[in-house]
């Protein structure tokens, strides 16, 4: 699984477990999200290039390096990826979003699409956004919608997996870079993270 990073962070660590936390309300958790993903993004983000700008200082006119914030663009999966939207945004406040809309369906664990709002992404870098890699199937399918939008490269920011999942994004996608919080145990028989946090959309805006 070269792809798939596991991000290693004490800081990373504390909100996982916050997360975890039943008692964690949803106002809570979407804020955890949001700290989850911003960690991630300044991982991912490491290596980055930068381009020279002239700048007017104090002292007058010097080039300094700067990001291209627009050649990003962050594609949070709803519902659950919304919250981490907040936190990479105040980051690269220029970068574009768009949004895809998957959902499991619970019984066949089948993923359907249901909005695609994704501008085009030609020569820009596609930020997947969402919690959740649990069978891998709403990565997978979200990875294939983008690849049709031909960007530079994806990333995916992902909060907990399960090793189930992660193979499957892995083998069938080993060009997509995979940043990830903490990797769990396995899914149980009805496709949930174990030990994991639950349903994250349904945590996140307080549903059932
Ligand atoms: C969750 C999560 C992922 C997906 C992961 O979304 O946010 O998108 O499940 O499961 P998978 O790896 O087996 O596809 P869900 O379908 O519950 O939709 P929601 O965010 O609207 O609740
Ligand atoms: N979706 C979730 O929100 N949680 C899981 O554990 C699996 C899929």
């Amino acid at each position: 699984m070269k792809n798939i990073i596991n991000v290693k962070h004490p800081l990373l660590q504390n909100l996982v477990t916050k997360l975890r936390d039943i008692n964690t309300n949803s106002y809570d958790f979407r804020k955890y999200l949001s700290e989850v993903g911003r960690i991630l993004l300044v991982e991912a983000l490491k290596d980055e290039t930068l381009k020279e700008k002239e700048v007017q200082i104090w002292v007058g006119n010097y080039r300094f390096p700067v990001l291209d914030e627009e050649k990003y663009v962050f594609i949070p999966i709803l519902r659950a990826g919304l919250p981490m939207l907040d936190g990479v945004l105040e980051m690269i406040p220029l970068a574009r979003s768009g949004f895809l809309a998957i959902k499991r369906n619970e019984e066949t664990l089948e993923s359907i699409l249901y909005y695609d709002r994704v501008p085009p992404l030609k020569g820009k870098t596609a930020i997947i956004l969402d919690p959740m890699v649990a069978t891998g199937g709403s990565l997978d399918y979200a990875i294939s919608v983008i690849k049709e939008k031909n960007p530079e490269r994806i990333i995916s920011l992902n909060v907990i997996g399960a090793p189930e999942g992660l193979n499957r994004i892995s083998k069938k996608h080993p060009d997509v870079k995979v940043f990830i919080a903490q990797i769990d145990e396995k899914l149980n028989d009805k496709g949930y993270i174990i030990p994991g946090i639950g349903d994250a959309g349904d945590r996140a805006f307080n549903t059932e």
